[in-house]
């Protein structure tokens, strides 16, 4: 479903990714851990066309991204849901609002059916109460929620996470991890998952992979992973939250 193969993007002289390849299936969800600054929040950027690799082939579901067209973008992105990292809402419209726009952008709905299923999808992530509350009358936790009621309302075959979990409490963070996990499960998606928190990679992925040095170094189950004889490795399995 996605395929990325010797990807390379540079900024001047800073070299951020330098031969990555990945390979995700149709309903599997891969994670990406790595440390800040390695280039996980570019590699999702060039999945979904945000920024252009100076080299290398990314395939999502069949369509190369990095040479298309701005309607060939708008084709994946009506299929991707992307959870920025901060969970970014649109602070000016209320919490109702940022769902329906974002499905009324991408899909031909009326305002009816855009309502109703804005109400599904924060109903399923425990957030129905406060479908009319601005962003700023939310706390984190409830943040974060929105903001994956937001992706999942377009309904995605792919999902992309910028760290989903950051700056949760423990308990906060295994809730939404949970959550991801059942949403993959029942709808098979594909997802990319971004983070730090090992916790939230065990839960929601099948496999997961280290960005290091501008690739994805290590690959596997994530108890593969947890074996590996790498300082930075161990690192993240050492400190896990
Ligand atoms: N648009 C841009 N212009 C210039 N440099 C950029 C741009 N986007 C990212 N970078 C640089 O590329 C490097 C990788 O950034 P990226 O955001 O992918 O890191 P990250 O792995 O997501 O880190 P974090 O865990 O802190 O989010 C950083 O050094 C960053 O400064
Ligand atoms: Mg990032």
């Amino acid at each position: 479903m996605i395929e990325i193969t010797n990807l390379y993007k540079s900024f001047g002289d800073l070299v951020v990714l330098s031969g990555l390849s990945l390979s995700v299936a149709r309903g599997e969800t891969f994670s990406i851990l790595g440390k800040s600054g390695t280039g996980k929040s570019v590699t999702l950027k060039c999945i979904v066309g945000l920024l252009e690799p100076d080299a290398g082939e990314v395939l999502v579901d069949s369509t190369r991204v990095d040479i298309s067209n701005r309607r060939g973008l708008s084709e994946i992105r009506k299929k991707t849901g992307f959870l920025f990292q901060g969970g970014a809402l649109y602070d000016s419209m209320s919490v109702r609002k940022n769902l329906t726009f974002n499905l009324r952008r991408h899909h031909k709905v009326t305002n009816n059916e855009a309502n109703e299923k804005a109400e599904h999808y924060l109903t399923l992530v425990g957030l129905k109460g406060a479908i009319d509350k601005m962003p700023s009358e939310l706390s984190g936790g409830m943040r974060k929620r929105a903001a994956l009621a937001r992706a999942l309302v377009i309904e995605p075959q792919i999902l992309l996470y910028d760290e989903p979990t950051t700056g949760l409490d423990p308990i906060t963070s295994a809730e939404i991890s949970e959550l991801i996990g059942d949403m993959h499960k029942r709808f098979g998606m594909t997802a990319i998952v971004v983070t730090h928190d090992i916790l939230c990679a065990g839960i929601v992925s099948d496999r997961a992979g280290v960005l290091k040095d501008g690739l994805l170094k290590y690959t596997g189950k994530m108890n593969e992973l947890a074996g590996i004889e790498d300082e930075e490795v161990r690192g993240f399995f050492r400190n896990p939250l």
